[in-house]
Formats: structure tokens, sequence, C-alpha cells
């Protein structure tokens, strides 16, 4: 199969995935559900269910050892952390951003306090999911000590040593000029956490050891930060339509970015520089998976 059409293919089972886990939109806070389902079916990439699945999958010792509700509870929880992420980042005392994933965002449809609260709902409700994965485990000890550590995976990198951290030193310091280390600090952790949240909580719930998992934490650190350097590029470069979110959304905010700060002939070498590392630490493994491969190399030559 062409990478294309697998990719799709993955996708379409991740956003399977992700219905199973959705709030039904009755009772008396119907509309918070109908919030949280409206920026959760938007679309968008599905990078880090996809990720963490595939992550997952590498380093199970076989293929009939995927257990769907192991892994599925924080396949669902990490699209809505990284959601509430991107519904939250939108809001007027944020980005100020009126587009995401082709549609109004959150916000801009349904209100500026049930933003705020979508957000809150997603992030909670991310939790009350990746809970599930408990129900998983038996009595089987083994994967208690797994489902516990993908839980503290899932909120340090969420936290104020991951996302929220590094969206906290965004925000202050828009219109500030910045040193490349303090903004490398920012995309390790606005972008680079959740990444690494994805591919440690794939491998420690397939059992990988301590030092494979140190591994897929390095590789998700130097995806992250290309991924985010693209992100840079394309908001320089792409259109709101190509996107599906407001470009020059950067500029309008004075943030200092890789492009601003060393032209976007450096912010393409360094994305390069940066995949090939990852790329290479991955093919250190030697789990011959050639998708995660592949889909790396799409992050970094995406347009969208
Ligand atoms: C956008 O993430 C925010 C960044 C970290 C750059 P994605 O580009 O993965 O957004 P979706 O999920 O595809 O909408
Ligand atoms: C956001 O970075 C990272 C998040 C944690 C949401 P950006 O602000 O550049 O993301 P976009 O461009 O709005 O998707
Ligand atoms: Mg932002
Ligand atoms: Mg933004
Ligand atoms: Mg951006």
């Amino acid at each position: 199969m062409e990478f294309k059409d697998e990719l799709k293919e993955k996708i379409k089972i991740s956003e399977e995935i992700l219905n199973r886990y959705l709030p039904e939109e009755t009772g008396h806070q119907k509309t918070i559900f109908k919030a949280m389902n409206y920026s959760l079916l938007a679309g968008g990439k599905r990078i880090r269910p996809i990720l963490m699945m595939e992550t997952y999958r590498m380093f199970l010792k076989e293929e009939g050892a995927y257990q769907k509700d192991l892994i599925e509870p924080f396949i669902s929880a990490m699209e809505m952390i990284h959601t509430y992420s991107l519904v939250h980042d939108d809001l007027p005392a944020m980005d100020d951003d009126m587009y995401r994933r082709g549609k109004l965002t959150t916000h801009a449809a349904f209100g500026e306090a049930m933003g705020v609260l979508a957000g809150d709902a997603l992030l909670n409700y991310a939790y009350e999911t990746a809970g599930q994965a408990f129900t998983a485990c038996g009595e089987d000890v083994t994967l208690y000590k797994r489902v516990s550590k993908a839980m503290n995976l899932l909120s340090y990198y969420a936290g104020v040593y991951g996302m929220v951290g590094g969206q906290v030193v965004d925000v202050e310091e828009s219109g500030n000029p910045l040193s490349l280390e303090q903004l490398m600090f920012i995309y390790d952790l606005k972008t680079g956490a959740l990444l690494k949240a994805s591919m440690t909580i794939g491998a420690v719930l397939a059992g990988a050891s301590e030092e494979e998992v140190k591994t897929m934490e390095s590789i998700a650190g130097n995806v992250g930060l290309a991924f985010q350097i693209q992100d840079d590029i394309l908001d320089v470069t792409s259109t709101t339509e190509e996107l599906g979110k407001e470009v020059h959304s950067d500029e309008k905010n004075g943030k200092t970015t890789y492009v601003t700060l060393l032209g976007l002939d450096q912010a393409k070498e360094e994305v390069k520089i940066l995949s090939d590392k990852a790329a290479n630490e991955l093919r250190a493994l030697d789990k011959n998976d050639l998708f995660i491969q592949k889909l790396i190399d799409f992050l970094i030559h995406r347009t969208y």
C-alpha cells in the first residue's frame, strides 16, 4: 500500500477509536458535550494517536498481544488533551484565532466561556477515559504497573513541565525577542511534550525496556522540534484554506519563531537535520518499522 493510503487508513482507525469514547450529547449540560465533540471531530492529522498506536505495535512481542482495552483509552485521551490545548491556544486571551481544522474555532462557534469550559472538559474527560485502561489489567500486576506509569507520563507531559509550561513562556514572551535557547525550550515543551507522551506511553504499555522508552522520548523530542519549526514555516508560507487554521497568526501576535530568528532557509534546513536525527535513532532500535519512518518524513515535508 502507498504511504498516503496507509496514513488515511490509520487516521480512519484513530477516529473510530476516538468515536467510541466520546460523551453522549444529553443532559442539562449538553452544550459542553456538543462543544467537546465539535472540536474533537473537526478533523486534524491525528498524529499523536497514530504515533502512540504505532509505537505500541512496534514494541509488542507478537501481533496477537494487541490489547484494545489497554491502549485505546490512552489513544483517545491523547487526542482529547491535544485538542484541548488547541481550543485554549485559540482563545482571545492567547493566540486569538478564528479558524481551526477548517472550521470556526470552538470559542468562535460557542462563545468564549464555552471555549474555556470545553478545554477544561476535554482535559478532565481525557483522564476519565485513560483510567478505563485499568479495567483491562484483570489480576495482572505487571499491567497495572504499566497503566500507572502511562497515567504518570500523560499528566507529566501535559502539565507545567510539559505542554502547559511551554505555552506559559510562549504567551508571556509574545512581542519579545528571544534567544535560540529560550525558543527551543518553548518548542520542546509546548509541542515536543505531547509527542513524547504519545510515543513513551505506547512503548510503556507494550512492555518496552527503560532504555527503549528513553530512546522513544528522544526521537519524539526531535520530531517535536522539527514539527513546530515546520508549523512556523507554514504559518508564513501556506494559506488558511490549505492549513484549515489562520496563517500569519505568529506575526499578528508578535511571536519570535525559528523563522523570524534565523530565516526560512535555515528553518527548513533545521527541520531536515532534526528529522534525520530522529530517523537515525529509530533505525538504531533495529525494529524495522517502516511506517513510523515514513511518518516522520511526512511530518517534515507536510504542507498542512
Ligand atoms: C497543531 O498541532 C499545534 C502544534 C503543536 C503545532 P497539529 O498540527 O497536530 O494539529 P491537528 O491535530 O492536525 O489539527
Ligand atoms: C501551539 O503552537 C502549541 C500548542 C500547545 C497548542 P501554535 O500556537 O503555533 O499552534 P497553532 O499554529 O495555533 O496550531
Ligand atoms: Mg500558540
Ligand atoms: Mg496558535
Ligand atoms: Mg503555529
